[in-house]
């Protein structure tokens, strides 16, 4: 089963795939616990080089480099552990792409679904997690982690609030379009509360 967390910085879901990693490890299922960028081979590079303050990437540039690293991700990391049965949560995948890249930089969407198709085959998660926050409260919290710790990886956190709300906007269509696939979550309130409700969904649907 393959599993994702969405949402706009600072809402939580990082937490919340570990969280769930955690639960299924302890019901015997064997998790491969990945993120985009970055699970791949290639993909602490390719993070180094998308996430930097310093990199000034046009919108199309930054559609194939999150592409590319999609590519040797699927091909290296997530087929093969679906394929020996493992479970893989990836904190964020292609609805970020449809998300930033085509709500947010304004990108054609049937572009972004060519790149998307082209770097992954088709494949598409069962489930994804939507954590809802408002956009304000989830980027203080991006923000404050930001500034207390020593990434440098702010490119995305400064860009104006006009650009997140977009991208929210562009997760709630993205529900809407596949209210099957992704469920959104109310990311209020402690961690606890917001895992309660992830666990509720996944029992329901997957029944772990
Ligand atoms: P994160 O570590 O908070 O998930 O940050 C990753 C950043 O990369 C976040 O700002 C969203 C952005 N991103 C895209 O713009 N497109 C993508 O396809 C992916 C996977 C991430």
């Amino acid at each position: 089963m393959f599993v994702t967390f969405e949402g706009v910085e600072g809402c939580g879901k990082t937490t919340q795939a570990r969280m769930l990693a955690e639960l299924l490890r302890g019901r015997g299922v064997e998790v491969v616990e990945t993120r985009e960028p970055g699970g791949s081979p290639i993909g602490p590079a390719l993070r180094a080089l998308l996430l930097s303050d310093g990199s000034d990437l046009l919108p199309s540039t930054e559609l194939l480099l999150y592409a590319a690293e999609r590519s040797e991700h699927v091909a290296r990391v997530i087929r093969p552990a679906l394929e020996r049965g493992a479970w893989v949560v990836c904190d964020r995948y292609g609805d970020a792409t449809r998300a930033y890249q085509a709500f947010g930089r304004g990108l054609p969407r049937e572009a972004v679904e060519r790149v998307h198709a082209l770097a992954t085959g088709g494949l598409e998660p069962g489930l994804t997690l939507f954590l809802r926050l408002p956009v304000e409260k989830a980027l203080t919290r991006a923000r404050s982690r930001n500034s207390t710790s020593s990434s440098a990886e702010g490119r995305f956190e400064a860009e104006e609030e006009a650009f997140h709300r977009r991208v929210a906007e562009g997760y709630e269509a993205l529900a809407r379009e596949f209210p099957r696939r992704i469920r959104p979550v109310d990311g209020g309130g402690s961690r606890e509360a917001v895992f309660e409700r992830i666990r509720g969904i996944v029992e329901l649907l997957l029944h772990v």
